[in-house]
């Protein structure tokens, strides 16, 4: 299975990804996630990619495409993969294809979860999310067990840098000029498969794997 996952910042890409990866036995590679544990290692990638991340930007796309490429050639994505948060552009989805060609391999599906503004800007000002092992929560929808302490693992549990409201509007904004294009180009190519992400995230799931079947 060999998937992507599309829609706006706080559509639940994340979420979803957890329980697909599991379900399928394919490896969940966000970008979004390698920027943020680059930038934990404080490499040269994360402290970059962080000047864009903080304004709510989208980082170039030179340093993201070959990121992916090299991810994308590594044993475990020999049976599949989900790709969370990538491609986000036309030119890394043109990167991506040509990638693809070369492997030799095609997507099944892209997974457009769609969520209206105002949703999302609740969902991405109380989430919270564990360092540990990424799992994410929400201050009021999907509170952990245990008040800053991961249902999963025990980690500790954190507000992402770019959750603040002024910068989730920036964002919202950079997904729309940027990102929304994307809807048209893998309707084209007839790929797409646009789930409502506005309901519960055990019935979004299900509709995912319908649309996977
Ligand atoms: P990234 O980490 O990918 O962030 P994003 O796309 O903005 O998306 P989010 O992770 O914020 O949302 P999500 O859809 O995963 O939602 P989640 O499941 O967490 O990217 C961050 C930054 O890195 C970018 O801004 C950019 O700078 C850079 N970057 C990354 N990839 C890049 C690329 N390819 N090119 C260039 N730059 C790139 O859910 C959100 C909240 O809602 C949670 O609290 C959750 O519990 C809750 N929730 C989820 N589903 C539901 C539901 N059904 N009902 C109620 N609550 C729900
Ligand atoms: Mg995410
Ligand atoms: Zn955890």
């Amino acid at each position: 299975m060999r998937v992507v996952l599309l829609g706006p910042p706080g559509a639940g890409k994340g979420t979803q990804a957890v329980r697909l990866v599991g379900r399928y036995n394919i490896p969940h590679i966000s970008t979004g996630d390698i920027f943020r544990k680059n930038l934990k290692e404080k490499t040269e990638l994360g402290l970059k990619a962080k000047e864009y991340m903080d304004k709510g930007l989208l980082v170039p796309d030179a340093l993201v495409v070959d990121i992916v490429k090299a991810r994308l050639v590594e044993d475990d994505c020999a049976k599949g993969f989900l790709l969370d948060g990538f491609p986000r552009t036309v030119d890394q989805a043109d990167a991506l294809e040509t990638e693809l060609d070369k492997l030799g391999i095609k997507l099944d599906a892209v997974i457009n979860i769609e969520v209206e503004d105002d949703i999302l800007i609740g969902r991405l000002t109380g989430r919270l999310v564990c360092r540990k092992c990424g799992a994410t929560y929400h201050a009021t929808f999907n509170k952990p067990k245990v008040d800053a302490v991961c249902d999963l693992c025990g980690g500790e549990i954190y507000t992402r840098d770019d959750d603040k409201e002024e910068t989730v509007k920036n964002r919202l904004l950079v997904y729309k000029d940027q990102t929304q294009p994307l809807i048209d180009y893998y309707t084209k190519k007839d790929m797409l498969k646009t789930i409502n992400g506005e309901t519960d995230t055990d019935t979004v799931f299900v509709k995912i794997c319908k649309a996977l079947e």
